[in-house]
């Protein structure tokens, strides 16, 4: 079925199989590597994408349901103050769990998420790394929340 959605910023058009998952139509299709197979089965957090504003699996989510939504992923999102944030605190770890811990912090922000170190390791729990203790990746996180607040604020007025 031919498919029609915006991907980092831009709308584009493809084929999705009845079966395929959208991990594999971005990876295999559209070359959008960041995506990564960690467990392929909802665990690990490494295929995360924004969905329609929300971080959505997507190992679990039907190629065919991409139809129409407004996806990001790591790729999308060098340029925003999450990433130089996350570049600031040094919180880019390995290449394969950073894009999913990226895309997840960058839903939180978005959706108004706050400085609480509780509120964001909760937030971050569907993402694993086994090697650090989360620390850099927490502050990275307070402070593109710091600078979400003070340039919305900025725009109010
Ligand atoms: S590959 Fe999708 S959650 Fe692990
Ligand atoms: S799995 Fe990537 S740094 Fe731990």
């Amino acid at each position: 079925m031919k498919i029609r959605f915006r991907l980092n910023g831009r709308w584009i058009e493809t084929e999705a199989q009845p079966f395929q998952r959208a991990l594999d139509l971005l990876r295999d299709t559209l070359d959008v590597i960041s995506v990564k197979e960690g467990c392929g089965e909802g665990e690990c957090g490494a295929c995360s994408i924004l969905y329609n504003g929300k971080q959505v699996l997507s190992c679990l989510l039907p190629a065919v349901q991409l139809d129409g939504a407004e996806v990001w992923t790591a790729e999308g999102l060098l340029a925003t103050p999450l990433l130089r944030a996350f570049e600031e605190e040094d919180a880019l770890q390995c290449g394969f769990c950073t894009p999913g811990f990226v895309v997840a912090a960058y839903a939180y922000v978005l959706n108004g998420g706050s400085e609480d170190a509780a509120e964001i390791r909760r937030a971050l729990a569907g993402n694993l790394c086994r090697c650090t203790g989360y620390t850099h990746i927490l502050r990275a996180v307070q402070r593109a929340v710091k600078e979400h607040h003070a340039s919305s604020s900025e725009k109010r007025g």
